[in-house]
Parts: C-alpha cells; sequence; structure tokens
C-alpha cells in the first residue's frame, strides 16, 4: 500500500498546467457509444477513473486504446453493442451510471448495476429514472441492476427536474439526442461539463439548444456519427491548485484554466486575501499573508461547487477568522472533518454547517483520504502543517487528480509517494 508523504512549511511557487475534466471526460466517453466508428478525445487526464472507464467500454464490445501520457484515448464502436455494465466496475466508480442513456438509446436496452451510496452520500437516481420513463422507456430495479428497456425509438418528452442533477441531465440529454421528437429538460444542471457534453454532441450531428442554460431544447436525429474531441479543462482541479497558491502564501500560475469556470471560488479566495489576475490561458494566485477565513455555501453552477468545499475547509482551518461552510449537495461530506481534526483543525458540524476555527498552526499526523476531494483537502492542510503529514488512501487521489505528486514537487512541495511498510523500516 502507498502513502503519500508531505513535509509541510514550503511556499508554492511556479506553473503548473491542468489537463482535461474527469467529470467530463467520463460522460463524453459514454456519449461515444451513440455513433459507431472511432470517437477521439484529446486532454484526457491520466487518472484511474478513465481507466475503469476504458474498461467498461470494453466490455460493451467497444475497442479502447487509452494512450495516458499523450492525454488521448480512442473508441471504436462496433455496429452491435452489449448492454450491461456490471456491479464489480460500477462499485469502483459511480460514474458508471452514465452508461445508461446512451445504450439505452443505441440498444433499446441497459442493464446498469446500481452504485448504491458512496463515502459523500446516499446519490439518488430517481430524477434519471423518472427522466427516461418520460421519454417511454420501461425501467425496473431487479437484483441489484437498474433495467431499462424499450420496444421502440425512445420518444421526446418535457421533463422538469427537481434539482438541476448533473447525473440526471447528462442521462436524460443522452437519451433524447436519437429519439424521436423533441425532448425539453427544465431546470437543467448548466455545469461547464454539461456545455461540453453538448458541444461534443451537436459536433456528432445531434440537435440541442440552450447548453449552459437551465432549459435544454433536444430535437431527436436518427443517427449520430464519431468525432474528435477536446476535453474541457478542469475546473476542481484548477480551482485546488489557487487553494493551495493561496494557503501556502505562494506565487501559481495555473495554465489550460478558465477562470470563467471558476467565479464563485476565485471571488472567496480574493475575500481570502490572494490576488488574481489573468494571464494568457489561465489565471495567476499570489499570496502574502495568512488567509481571512471566508464563508462558502456550495450550490449547483454557477454556485460555489460541493467538490471544492473540503479545500476550503482546509483553508478556512489555516486561516485567521471564523468561518460557516454550508453543504447543500453532499450530506456525507463534512466526515473528513474527522481527518482535519487529527492535524488540529477546529472544525465543529451540525447537520449540513460546519463552523471552522481557524487556527495559526496545524501539526502533521497519519490521516486518511475517504474520497477525491478530502484527499485534496488533505493534502492541502498537509502542505502547511508543521512536520510530516501522512495521507492514506491515496486511490482516492488517483481517481481524480493527474500526476498530483510530481506536479506538487515541481512548485517547491515537499511530497513523496512511499510504500507504507518503509514507514517502519
Ligand atoms: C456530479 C459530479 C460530482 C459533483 C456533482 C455536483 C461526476 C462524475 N460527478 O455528480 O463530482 O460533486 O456532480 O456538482 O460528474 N440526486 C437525487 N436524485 C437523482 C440525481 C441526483 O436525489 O436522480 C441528488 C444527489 O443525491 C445529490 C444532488 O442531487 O444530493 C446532486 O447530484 P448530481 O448533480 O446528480 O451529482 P452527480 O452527477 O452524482
Amino acid at each position: 500500500m502507498e502513502v503519500l508523504s508531505i513535509t509541510g512549511g514550503q511556499h508554492l511557487f511556479g506553473t503548473v498546467r491542468v489537463t482535461g475534466a474527469k467529470n467530463s471526460v467520463l460522460k463524453l466517453m459514454a456519449a461515444a457509444l451513440l455513433a459507431q466508428g472511432t470517437t477521439t478525445l484529446t486532454e484526457v487526464p491520466d487518472i484511474l477513473d478513465v481507466e475503469i472507464m476504458a474498461e467498461l467500454l470494453r466490455r460493451l464490445g467497444c475497442e479502447v486504446d487509452h494512450d495516458g501520457p499523450a492525454r488521448r484515448v480512442s473508441i471504436t464502436v462496433p455496429e452491435i453493442l452489449a448492454h450491461r455494465a456490471d456491479y464489480d466496475l460500477v462499485r469502483r466508480m459511480r460514474a458508471s451510471i452514465c452508461v445508461l442513456g446512451p445504450l439505452l438509446a443505441r440498444c433499446g436496452a441497459a442493464d446498469v448495476a446500481l452504485p448504491g451510496g458512496d463515502n459523500i452520500g446516499s446519490r439518488g437516481l430517481d430524477m434519471h429514472i423518472a427522466g427516461l420513463r418520460k421519454l417511454g422507456a420501461e425501467v425496473t430495479n431487479e437484483h441489484g441492476y437498474l433495467i431499462a428497456s424499450t420496444q421502440q425509438r425512445l420518444t421526446g418528452g418535457s421533463i422538469w427536474l427537481d434539482f438541476p442533477s448533473v447525473g440526471a441531465t447528462e442521462t436524460i440529454l443522452m437519451a433524447a439526442v436519437t429519439a424521436n421528437g423533441v425532448t425539453v429538460i427544465e431546470n437543467a444542471a448548466r455545469e461547464p461539463e454539461i456545455v461540453d457534453i453538448c458541444q461534443m454532441l451537436i459536433n456528432m450531428g445531434a440537435s440541442i439548444d440552450g447548453a449552459g442554460t437551465s432549459t435544454l431544447t433536444i430535437e431527436g436525429v436518427e443517427q449520430l456519427e464519431p468525432v474528435a474531441h477536446c476535453t474541457v479543462s478542469d475546473r476542481i482541479v484548477a480551482g485546488t491548485w489557487a487553494v493551495a497558491a493561496t494557503m501556502t502564501q505562494g506565487d501559481v500560475t495555473v495554465l489550460n484554466a478558465n477562470p470563467a469556470h471558476l467565479e464563485s471560488a476565485l471571488d472567496k479566495l480574493v475575500s481570502a486575501g490572494a490576488q488574481l489576475s489573468r494571464v494568457d490561458g489561465g489565471f495567476r494566485v499570489v499570496m502574502d499573508n495568512r488567509p481571512l477565513a471566508v464563508d462558502v455555501v456550495t450550490l449547483p453552477y454557477p454556485g460555489f461547487p460541493t467538490d471544492l468545499q473540503p479545500q476550503f475547509i482546509a483553508l478556512n482551518a489555516i486561516a485567521s477568522g471564523a468561518a460557516l461552510v454550508t453543504e447543500n449537495l453532499f450530506e456525507a461530506r463534512f466526515r473528513f472533518v474527522q481527518e482535519l481534526a487529527r492535524l488540529g483543525a477546529d472544525v465543529r458540524t451540525d447537520g449540513h454547517h460546519a463552523l471552522v476555527r481557524g487556527r495559526a498552526h496545524l501539526s502533521g499526523a497519519p490521516v486518511e483520504a475517504t474520497d477525491i476531494r478530502a484527499g485534496a483537502g488533505l493534502v492541502l492542510a498537509g502542505l502547511v502543517a508543521d512536520g510530516t503529514t501522512t495521507i492514506y488512501g491515496v486511490s482516492h487521489l488517483d481517481r481524480g487528480y493527474a500526476d498530483f505528486v510530481p506536479a506538487l514537487n515541481g512548485l517547491g512541495a515537499r511530497i513523496e509517494r512511499i510504500e507504507a511498510e518503509s514507514l517502519f523500516t
């Protein structure tokens, strides 16, 4: 078992480049199922989740060539696909559910293992199911699988989402692009990753209006063609670097990043005292002082992203003052504060609120990452803690952050990946 060992106290300086977004590329890979032939995706992050999705697509009958260092994936989709996504893969990555819509559209059937809850909350699928039913599919839950089927081509329909769910918007969108007639999704998610999928689908021949707004209008087409597509850059990774620069009182330029996708989070960093400027292809964060505490409320895009909430709790843990952090999306996301407390952080939670009282110092300790973003929050805390912080559960970080350790070292951090055993030799 590998762990990360961080010696805190270094200011981060330099330039870092972000690759494509995990939360986009997995859906783009699923969208490739909609067209027979070879789809090529570029700016693909070299992360574990891409490998899991590649394996899932292979089992459906696709040929997948994943070139990690070249940041490229080619997916060759056959005329006839299998339509079952097994539990052993789905349990490893909840995002596997995104094959549901494309498989139903292409095969008229999809059997996808129910992902269940995970470390950040229960995460329902009711809106995915209700949306597919509105398009004419039969959806049942049998023996741990979601079984969706339709005798004929899906038909367009009007769908109002109770909440602008990213996953439900994507499932319905990918099912509707080849349905018969017009589908309207109201209260749709507006995330940049949704816009990215819409752009790829439009290039494949889909007719979609309103990408990036709350109303998506989709006019079904008979058939889609494979394309080459460049993945939108990862705003959560870019935001993590921005918080790292602020917490370590450093000076970091983040390239291949779009600050417009991060406005709510970058605005908070300015309130914390950071200086932010745009540079060609990205932005620069400079920080000279201990950060000021900043309140945070997570909301669907363009609100403050839940995927940056743990990183901001880490920032507030060493800030001057106290902050109230409110989590509105995933009820279990505060679990990680118990680990942060091992470093000496003062965080009290009550329901979906966390009160963080900033401390002048954290002190290094062994901690466990329980999900991707909790892992990022712990790394950030370790960067500023006195002494050594050892992070267990590194596989969570591997799911979302490509080449994290070399990039951190390149900015002057002292972090290494070591075998846990060597701690005892
Ligand atoms: C995606 C992202 C995740 C991010 C989240 C919110 C991927 C792979 N993951 O997750 O990193 O944190 O968006 O920005 O892209 N819900 C229901 N019923 C449903 C669907 C959702 O109750 O049918 C609830 C969820 O439990 C959650 C909330 O809606 O409380 C938001 O979920 P959703 O936007 O769907 O997030 P994901 O697509 O799972």
